[in-house]
């Protein structure tokens, strides 16, 4: 039977002996790079749940009318971004010909099938049922999947919180269907324009939405143009066109309104 009295060490409590067995390179060799290539990934899975983690905190504050924390937990969530997209740059110094040293033993695993990416894309209101539907039924993944899909977004747990602020956010915004992509509308754009002109504490909370829209579609740009320099025009693992899918997706905002209402300032 397992000692349950022992102190806790470094090892025992970070599960160091698991987390080092884990990376499992699949080139013959292996080949050198391989290891970093799994190593970024894991780790990028890793601040991947650290981000649910504390999306979860900014709209449970946010739900306990606690703006001061939102912003505290959105200040910790932009810093992790700028960690992740800095990331970025050390799989850059692999080279198209280090990658393709092993990239067909890849097959058809893609980040295309990071549910935890999925996960934070619903979270931040980029819902999409197809997505869903990529991951087997019963799956952890999937169930993961389901709940956040039908659970409301972060930006929905803000125009609640703008409506008990004492702003006329509409009915229809406040019940509306959470399974569904948010469209943009002009009624939140002109609170969100008194917002701005007249109520610094919460202009602030917009402008950390603003940090996280921006700070994610740096994190895809950089991205895409890692995957250009790296594979060029080549189709995906996952079996997407690649680089040209992936251009698709940068520069489309997740909080429209809030993009919309700075040249009516
Ligand atoms: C040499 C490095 C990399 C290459 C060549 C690459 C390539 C690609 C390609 C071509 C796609 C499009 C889907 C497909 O058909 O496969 C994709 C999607 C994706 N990749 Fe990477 N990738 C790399 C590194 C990374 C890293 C380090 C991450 C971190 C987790 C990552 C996360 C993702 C995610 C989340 C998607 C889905 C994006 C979306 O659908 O909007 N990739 N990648």
């Amino acid at each position: 039977m397992a000692d349950t009295t022992a102190a806790a060490t470094y090892g025992s409590y970070l599960k160091i002996d698991e987390l080092l067995s884990l990376q499992q390179p699949r080139s013959e060799g292996p080949e050198h790079d391989e290891l970093l290539f799994i190593i970024i990934h894991q780790v990028y899975e890793l601040w991947f749940k650290e981000l649910l983690h504390e999306f979860d905190r900014v709209s449970r504050v946010l739900t306990g009318d606690e703006p001061h924390r939102a912003q505290h937990t959105l200040k910790r969530i932009l810093t992790i971004l700028k960690v992740m997209v800095a990331q970025l740059d050390i799989l850059e110094t692999m080279t198209p010909l280090e990658f393709l040293s092993f990239r067909a033993r890849l097959e058809a695993a893609s980040g295309f099938q990071s549910d935890q990416f999925r996960q934070i894309e619903f979270v931040l209101g980029a819902k999409s049922e197809t997505a869903i539907a990529r991951f087997p039924e019963a799956s952890r993944a999937r169930e993961a999947l389901v709940r956040r899909h039908q659970a409301p977004t972060l930006w929905d747990a803000f125009l609640h919180y703008l409506s008990r602020e004492g702003y006329p956010v509409p009915a229809a915004q406040l019940s509306r269907n959470v399974t569904a992509q948010a469209e943009p509308s002009p009624d939140i754009q002109t609170i969100l324009i008194d917002v701005y002109r007249s109520d610094p504490k919460n202009a602030e909370l917009c402008e950390r939405l603003v940090d996280l829209d921006e700070g994610l579609q740096e994190w895809r740009y950089r991205h895409v143009k890692m995957v250009e320099r790296t594979i060029g025009m080549k189709r995906g693992t996952g079996g997407s066109s690649g680089a040209a899918y992936l251009a698709t997706t940068v520069g489309r905002p997740l909080f429209p309104d809030l993009w919309e209402i700075r040249g009516h300032l």
